[in-house]
């Protein structure tokens, strides 16, 4: 049995990619980029926000027309063959579970901080490796329960960010005190751009959706609208926060702070309650991230495993219709690198930036290829200004990888050697068998 069972509506896509997006970014990376920018880091998260938009728009674009679950790898493997289809599929699914690990990472930091725990390494990695074992449970009970789950840690952070704004903006108004505004450029334009190629990593995720689309019921129509929604809800959430959060404390406190949001709005209000909400929907964000990754790298590993570039025996279906062996492999590796890595989160974090740009560049690349490989497919929705639009898309996606370290480059490039090696190893295995790839 390889077929998915479609189970969501635009409403329940879009919580997935919102579920994907709204995570350790905005609640723990502000801190950073408001220290390299200043107030201007308001200008970051809208840099930031145009440049991930513009990848948005092409993955809405190729999922308008192109409905089989895989995202990014599908896409590439339609428009420049079956190697580099692997290339980027391979580079997906490692992101995900990369990504899943450095954010169950940061949710250990953040369970052990608030649960009061006396924090150690271990007790950093215990959590780490129960938070996605767990997560991985749920998930094999169906795309269903998955859903279920994610709606509600959904539901919670964008309540809590919303309430940030509406209590955080009322005290600005009301006491009209806009001092921490001034001076807005601190650190120069250059700072301000600084802080966007690292915010850029809260917009990440608005794709997840395109993975799954074999589970969305009218994909053509729901998976690009769910995408735009996603992305919309969550860009107005963020410009919105990081309005009022530099408003009301100098960006200094953001900067030292480990729960910046909170430290932020200890200014505008004493009430515990709402400041513990704050704080405790931190944990339900990096959870939600970490729950649409297993739901993510499970199905970009399934696509290509029926595709049989990886084998072919990690397709199975359980009977409710999930890819019961890639969504064990998804959790069980998660857990392993929250091992390996021996907590250290901004390693993880930068191996995962480069990962990401690389299928972002292949998104836009895909859209200007399959116009012409498949110009009378039937797209129900299309990028404006093309070919603009996509050629700024994938440019951006160069440009902000310049600004990572090296250790990323190096890190990705062993995963990307590995995958080639075993690519060849498996197409030479299945001329033998005489199962072609
Ligand atoms: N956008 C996701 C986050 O902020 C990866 O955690």
């Amino acid at each position: 049995m390889t077929e998915l069972k479609r189970n969501l509506g635009v409403w329940g896509a879009a919580s997935i990619s919102i579920g994907a997006i709204i995570g350790a970014g905005i609640f723990v990376l502000i801190g950073v980029s408001s220290g390299l920018a200043g107030p201007a880091v308001v200008i970051s998260f809208l840099t930031a926000g145009i440049a991930a938009f513009l990848t948005a728009l092409s993955s809405a674009e190729l999922s308008s027309f192109i409905t089989e679950a895989g995202g990014s790898y599908i896409y590439t493997h339609k428009a420049f063959g079956k190697f580099w289809g692997f290339l980027v599929g391979w580079m997906q699914s490692f992101d995900y579970i990369v990504g899943a690990s450095a954010v169950s990472i940061g949710f250990a930091a953040y369970f052990v901080y608030f649960a009061d725990i006396q924090s150690s390494q271990a007790v950093i990695i215990v959590v780490g490796v129960i938070l996605p074992l767990t997560l991985m449970i749920i998930n094999l009970r169906g795309i269903r329960e998955a859903s279920g789950t994610n709606n509600m840690l959904v539901g919670i952070k964008v309540t809590a960010l919303i309430m940030f704004i509406i209590v955080g903006g009322s005290f600005l108004i009301s006491h009209r005190d806009f001092s921490n505004y001034h001076p807005f450029f601190p650190n120069g334009i250059s700072g301000a751009l600084s802080g966007a190629s690292i915010i850029f990593f809260a917009f990440v995720g608005f794709n997840t959706i395109t993975v799954l689309a074999e589970e969305v019921k009218n994909p053509e129509k729901n998976v690009p609208k769910a995408i735009m929604l996603a992305f919309s809800i969550c860009t107005l959430l963020y410009i919105g926060v990081s309005v009022v959060a530099v408003g009301l404390v100098n960006w200094r406190i953001l900067e030292t702070s480990d729960a910046p949001l909170e430290a932020a709005l200890k200014a505008a209000t004493d009430n515990v309650f709402l400041l513990k909400f704050i704080s405790i929907s931190a944990l339900f964000a990096t959870a939600s991230v970490v729950m649409s990754s297993i739901l993510g790298g499970s199905r970009a590993l399934f696509a290509m495993a029926r595709q049989r570039v990886i084998p072919a025996a990690l397709a199975g279906i359980s009977r409710n219709g999930i890819p019961i062996r890639t969504v064990l492999l998804s959790g069980i590796i998660i857990a392993l690198i929250v091992v390996v890595s021996q907590g250290n989160l901004d390693w993880l974090a930068s191996i995962f930036n480069f990962g990401t740009l690389m299928t972002y560049f292949f998104i836009n690349l895909s859209v200007l290829r399959l116009r012409k490989k498949m110009p009378d497919a039937n797209r129900t929705f299309k990028v404006p200004l093309y070919p603009f639009t996509p050629v700024l898309g994938l440019l951006t996606c160069f440009v902000l990888a310049f600004y990572l370290n090296l250790n990323a480059v190096i890190f990705a490039g062993a995963w990307i050697t590995i995958g080639v090696a075993a690519y060849a190893y498996n197409i030479r295995r299945s001329r033998k068998d005489n199962k072609p790839v």
